[in-house]
């Protein structure tokens, strides 16, 4: 399986930790392993130039660090997105990456391989808002057309690895186990969900009928997805 792992945070505490016992569950030798550590591999906020909507991502002033993001997760099987929480929601670090994304929300230009990918979202905190975590990440997930999103969300009553107690840690290689198990047998068989397909449908009703923004509504004509051809058919 190739899998790419982005960590909202530079620190290998605990979400870093159970990340690496999934990937040891997942791994294997004709697999591959790609990792961005935050903000270490993209260390920019958004300055909402909006140049990746009007000429096209590669415009962005912060390109050369999006792009290898890119690449890797278009050709992952898998993509893992964690991060800690920070006052109940994703760390900055991962919000200020997900904002350079907001291209390829489905509305804009949609990724064709996203509609059939695997994606885990990882979430650690001591005690509570992991759902704000999760819901940070997959609102991103969900509109760029990702085919199927799992989470893993853990309260670790704790602010460090080491300090997780050995009951709590027997309680996360089990949930470990059963998502890898899940992810084994999803990936290379994902179709893309209800919602993405009303999704993707409503957008291109508006690029149709619509003088949306011509380098969004040439992404979506010159795949025929105005016409018969949809993201999810075909190679
Ligand atoms: C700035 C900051 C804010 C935090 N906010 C929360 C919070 O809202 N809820 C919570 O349960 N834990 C919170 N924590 C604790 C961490 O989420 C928790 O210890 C987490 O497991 C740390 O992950 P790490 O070891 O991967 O860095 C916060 C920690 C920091 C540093």
């Amino acid at each position: 399986m190739n899998i790419v792992a982005i960590y909202g945070s530079e620190r290998k505490g605990s979400t870093y930790n159970i990340v690496q016992l999934i990937l040891r569950r997942l791994q294997t030798e004709s697999g591959s392993l790609t990792e961005f550590f935050l903000p270490r591999d993209m260390p920019h906020f958004c300055v909402g130039c909006s140049n990746c909507f009007s000429k096209g991502e590669e415009y962005c002033p912060h390109a050369a660090s999006i792009a290898p993001i890119r690449e890797a997760m278009v050709k992952a099987d898998l993509i893992i997105f964690s991060s800690p929480v920070y006052v109940l929601r994703a760390s900055g670090q991962m919000k200020a990456l997900l904002d350079h994304f907001a291209f390829q929300f489905m509305i804009h230009r949609p990724v064709k391989e996203m509609f059939t990918k695997t994606a885990l979202v990882v979430t650690t905190g001591a005690g509570g808002g992991m759902k704000g975590v999760i819901k940070d990440i997959k609102a991103s997930l969900d509109m760029w057309g990702a085919g199927k999103v799992f989470t893993c969300g853990s309260a670790v009553f704790a602010s460090d690895w080491e300090g997780v107690s050995s009951k709590n840690k027997t309680r996360i290689e089990k949930n470990a186990d059963n998502i890898s198990a899940k992810i084994i047998a999803t990936v290379g068989r994902v179709k893309p969900r209800m919602k993405v397909k009303l999704l993707f449908n409503a957008f291109r009703m508006v690029h149709k009928k619509f003088e949306t923004n011509p380098t969004d509504k040439q992404h979506w004509k010159i795949r025929g997805w105005l016409d018969s051809a949809r993201p999810w058919r075909g190679r």
